[in-house]
């Protein structure tokens, strides 16, 4: 039997439930969705569990990550989640072209802990690989009309900075006007736990 590699990251357990409750009003029972920046891989197997008509490919860039998601894969045992794949949402291939067009590309958490390079990727990557009418699914916190939405998202913010200079909660008026280049329309935001959005994207037309 193999190592369990799985990771466990204390978000997921708070975050899981409301984002499965977006998607699954937002997804095609049998979508394909391909999620960026997967980390330990607790969402994609959560989802694919709870919707076992998904047909889900996880990635990370992370070598530790994509072992915790295959070993998470291997625990629950699923036949419906792909074995991860390396993509970094920067580089102009990722490498699952040819399974495109994906009904939704999924990313939660990711485009504050990455440069900014990494989110017009995404939007670009977006905007290549869904079919018309797929949706690009972000959660995390964002900033509106240039202000932080809540005091904890502010320090947050710095403490990415911190981090990494390059890093930091984006504007959703950033992503909103970057991700209209790629034909992808603002389609709905929903508040979410802890002062988090659910953003979801439509490629091509407004629904
Ligand atoms: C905070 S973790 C979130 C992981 C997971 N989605 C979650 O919510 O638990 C951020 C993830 O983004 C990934 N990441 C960072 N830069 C990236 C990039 N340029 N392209 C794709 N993924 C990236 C990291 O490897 C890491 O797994």
């Amino acid at each position: 039997m193999s190592a369990d590699r799985r990771l466990f990251a204390a978000a997921t357990a708070r975050n899981r439930e409301p984002i499965l409750a977006v998607l699954r009003r937002m997804l095609p029972v049998n979508a394909k969705v391909l999620e960026i920046a997967s980390g330990a891989g607790e969402h994609a197997t959560f989802m694919a569990k709870a919707m076992p008509g998904l047909d889900w490919q996880p990635s990370d860039p992370d070598r530790e990550a994509r072992d915790s998601i295959a070993s998470w894969v291997a625990h629950e045992k699923l036949s419906n989640v792909r074995a991860p794949v390396a993509i970094d949402a920067r580089d102009d291939v990722w490498g699952v072209e040819g399974r495109a067009p994906f009904d939704a590309i999924v990313a939660i958490n990711m485009i504050q802990i990455a440069p900014w390079s990494a989110t017009l990727g995404l939007l670009n990557g977006a905007g290549r690989l869904l079919r018309g009418g797929g949706i690009l699914f972000l959660y995390g916190p964002f900033m509106r009309d240039g202000r932080h939405t809540a005091p904890s998202n502010a320090a947050f913010d710095a403490s990415l900075k911190a981090r990494n200079a390059e890093w930091g909660v984006r504007d959703l008026d950033d992503v909103r006007d970057a991700a209209v280049l790629h034909g992808l329309h603002l389609r709905e935001t929903v508040e979410m736990p802890a002062n988090n959005l659910s953003v979801i994207f439509t490629k091509g037309g407004k629904r």
